[in-house]
């Protein structure tokens, strides 16, 4: 079977919705979705459909709706391997096939989500050394958008989903970190250069973050709208999350950020005592913590090696039903967050200045 055609039965196991077999007949046939190929199985022509259809078929079928507003993410937390990237790599790849327009930036200097996505992964079978580095060199990335030799667009790169754009990482993120310390106003780069105009065009910005708080972490905690942070179950990340809460409790109030939380029970193992009641403490004292987890899971591990989310690799497992449902989960935080009115910085809201030229007009009158 090609494993990248998709027929009915698949498509309605990715979107874990209560699609039948029948309606998507039936839509196809009227044209309301993309026309299927005919796949030779024998007896039997197939339907299968291009992932690049997924998106429009999803637009009517999929379980995430559009959010009201474009929306930055920053996934991070200070400790390693806690699945930031992960999370990254499927909620970018299940809202691209949702047909909402994403972007992952890939801000972590050592493996990153651009590894994930399948950049580069041939490098090693190319020809010869020098034509590996001619295609390394070839890769722009932040630091040339930072001194000016490229345009924006320039560094946002095409996936296999229409839907899903990436800016790579680069090994001079590095110097970029270094030449950010060196501008005025250092914390605001990121957001102004190149997420604020990234969300002009994009629906959805994802921003892969190292666990290490450097100035491209400040960068990206400014920049983003909403925090999505894992809190792996386990008892280092459980000493880890109180001290990185009231970093960054700390780090919002300095610079009066008003971005969202989402945390995210991560790595959890049903069958092992402690991991359970460390989940349940974070059930019961982290605010802004979703119900659902992402547990330690071999399908997972595959998935990202595959470079695809779960719900695409296996999508008749328990692994795919519980991504499925976190993402739901931070899908409706974001949902939320968009429909609450933010007020550019500096600008009042209507209401309040209609509320004080009525109390000038009382104290005066
Ligand atoms: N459900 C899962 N269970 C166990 N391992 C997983 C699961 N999903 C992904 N992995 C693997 O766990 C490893 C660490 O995950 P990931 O890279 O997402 O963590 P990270 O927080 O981004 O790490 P870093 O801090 O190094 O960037 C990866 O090799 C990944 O493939
Ligand atoms: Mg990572």
């Amino acid at each position: 079977m090609d494993e990248t055609r998709f027929g009915i039965q698949k498509i309605i196991k990715i979107f874990g919705s209560d699609i039948s077999r029948n309606a998507l007949v039936k839509a196809e046939a009227s044209g309301n979705i993309p026309l299927a190929s005919r796949r030779d199985t024998g007896t039997l022509k197939r339907r299968a459909w291009g992932i690049e259809n997924l998106p429009q078929i999803s637009e009517q079928y999929g379980f995430l709706k559009h959010l009201n507003r474009p929306t930055a993410l920053s996934i991070f937390t200070t400790k390693g391997g806690v699945l930031k990237t992960t999370l990254s790599l499927n909620i970018a790849r299940m809202a691209a096939l949702h047909n909402i327009r994403t972007c992952v930036v890939g801000l972590d200097m050592q493996s990153d989500v651009t590894t994930a996505l399948g950049f580069n992964t041939d490098l090693e079978e190319s020809e010869d050394l020098q034509s590996a580095i001619t295609r390394l060199n070839s890769t722009r990335g932040l630091l040339n958008v930072f001194k000016g030799e490229v345009e924006l667009a320039d560094v946002v790169l095409p996936t296999d989903i229409p839907t899903l754009s990436f800016i790579p990482k680069t090994p001079e993120l590095v110097a970029l970190d270094q030449l950010i310390s060196n501008k005025n106003r250092r914390e605001y780069w990121l957001k102004e250069t190149v997420i604020d105009p990234l969300k002009q065009q994009f629906e959805l910005v994802i921003m892969d973050c190292s666990p290490n708080w450097n100035r491209l972490i400040t960068n990206a905690l400014v920049a983003c709208d909403t925090l999505v942070s894992p809190l792996e179950c386990k008892i280092n990340n459980f000493r880890n999350y109180q001290a990185f809460r009231v970093f960054l409790e700390e780090f919002r109030k300095e610079l009066k950020l008003d971005f969202d939380f989402v945390f995210i029970p991560t790595r959890f193992t049903s069958t092992r005592k402690l991991s359970a009641e460390i989940r349940s403490w974070y059930l019961a004292h982290v605010s802004g913590c979703i119900n659902g987890s992402i547990r330690e899971s071999v399908h997972g591990e595959e998935a990202v090696a595959q470079h695809v989310s779960v719900p695409e690799y296996v999508p008749n497992s328990l692994a795919a039903d519980e991504m499925r449902e976190a993402i739901l989960e931070i899908w409706n935080r974001l949902m939320d967050s968009s429909k609450k009115q933010k007020v550019p910085k500096g600008i009042r809201p209507t209401s309040q200045l209609e509320r004080s030229k009525e109390t000038f007009t009382l104290t005066n009158g």
